[in-house]
């Protein structure tokens, strides 16, 4: 039996996997230690589940154990790299290049960082949503001390080519770090392959908890070095002060575990699932797929609905599909998503853009229904609207 509503948001969170809290449960009472106390039984048992949820990350990742450290979560992360990569590289220089499609997290933070005397290259992307590897170097100069762009966009699922932009920083001997957060989980990410110096993630979008996530810094060549932001009792080797959320790392790392294991199945089956959808959704007439449909992550696909505002679609859908129409934090801003505008779409046809994000538990019932749903709700509004040619 379908179970309403159909949840179509994985982008913006995921459920926890009852494996993960099953994992968690016994660390809120029973083992419910201070992963700092190492001078009894229940600090060290505490201890020890941190550092298997680190070493479950770290594998996830192609990293060292020592090379992960936890934080709140990936905004926490971003603010980490960026702001701790502008204080302890000042001598180096005060320059740091992004992309205009990333997610708050870091485009809010040097916003902030400029105020404090960064300077800030904001790349553009093209029509598919990627960068230009040209564009990218000449931006290069010897006062840029870090580039920062995403591994997979949260709205549209674009990937950025990333082994192409850290082989490019690693030739101008700059920092490279990335967003990982929308791809740890979901594709093979690995630290080492993709030459990625610092990198952010977030549990709650692999079907861990939410208020945990971490950031990888390279050791060795280069050794990274960030300013910390948060101090306090030294935890997490002064990276981040901060009594450890234990029962969060060990679901963390719960997830880590699990995501690793069903990944090569489970990128196939929502693959087949999201092509579904996007196939049956383009018969609609006058829609199209946003960014690229080939550098993609397989449970995404974000769709423009013409003469139909998104807002709209979704109230006609009833509700019964948790969709989006962008962002999360964004979404109830009701402004055109900034990263399809980016990518030259109209403020009209950005506020026609539905995300459509898939994940563990989606069937293939839900797909059936969202397509059904969907496309009646489009033929629906566009009925009412005085607007829309019956041409199209
Ligand atoms: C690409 C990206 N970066 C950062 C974040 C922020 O992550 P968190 O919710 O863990 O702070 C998100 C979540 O929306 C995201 O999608």
């Amino acid at each position: 039996m379908l179970k309403l509503p159909v949840y179509l948001d994985y982008n913006a969170t995921t459920p926890c996997d009852p494996q993960v809290v099953e994992t968690m449960l016994p660390y809120f009472t029973q083992h419910f230690g201070n992963a700092a106390s190492r001078s009894h039984s229940l600090g060290l048992y505490a201890e020890a589940a941190v550092d298997l949820g680190r070493e479950q990350l770290a594998k996830l990742i192609g990293a060292e154990t020592q090379e992960v450290y936890f934080t709140s979560g990936a905004t926490e992360a971003n603010n980490l790299a960026l702001k701790g990569a502008f204080e302890s590289y000042a001598a180096k220089g005060n320059h740091i290049i992004t992309a205009v499609t990333e997610h708050k997290a870091v485009l809010d933070t040097c916003l902030h960082l400029e105020k404090r005397g960064a300077v800030i290259t904001y790349l553009p992307v093209n029509h598919e949503g990627l960068i230009d590897l040209a564009a990218l170097e000449a931006a290069i100069t010897p006062n840029t001390i870090l580039i920062s762009i995403m591994y997979a966009n949260n709205e549209t699922g674009v990937l950025q080519p990333i082994p192409a932009i850290s082989a490019i920083a690693r030739k101008h001997g700059v920092i490279f770090m990335s967003d990982a957060t929308q791809a740890v989980g979901k594709l093979p990410v690995n630290v080492n392959t993709d030459g990625i110096d610092i990198l952010a993630c977030s549990a709650h979008k692999l079907y861990g908890p939410k208020g945990i996530g971490a950031i990888y810094l390279r050791r060795k060549s280069p050794r990274v070095k960030l300013t910390a932001q948060i101090d306090g009792g030294g935890h997490e080797r002064g990276v981040r002060s901060g009594t450890l959320n234990v029962p969060a790392i060990a679901g963390f790392g719960k997830a880590c575990e699990l995501a690793g294991e069903f990944m090569p199945a489970e990128s196939q089956r929502l693959a087949t699932l999201r092509d579904q959808l996007q196939t049956a959704l383009l018969r609609i007439p006058g829609t199209s797929v946003n960014g690229s449909i080939t550098q993609r992550l397989p449970n995404v696909t974000n769709i423009s609905f013409e003469q139909v505002e998104g807002e709209a679609l979704m109230m006609a859908a009833d509700k019964s599909i948790a969709l989006s129409s962008g962002s999360a934090c964004t979404s109830a801003s009701r402004a055109p998503s900034y990263v399809l505008k980016a990518m030259g779409l109209s403020d009209e046809l950005a506020r026609g853009s539905i995300r459509f994000s898939l994940g563990r538990f989606t069937t293939a019932e839900e797909i059936d229904y969202t397509i059904t749903t969907i496309t009646a709700a489009v033929q629906k509004l566009r009925q009412l609207s005085p607007f829309y040619p019956s041409s199209i």
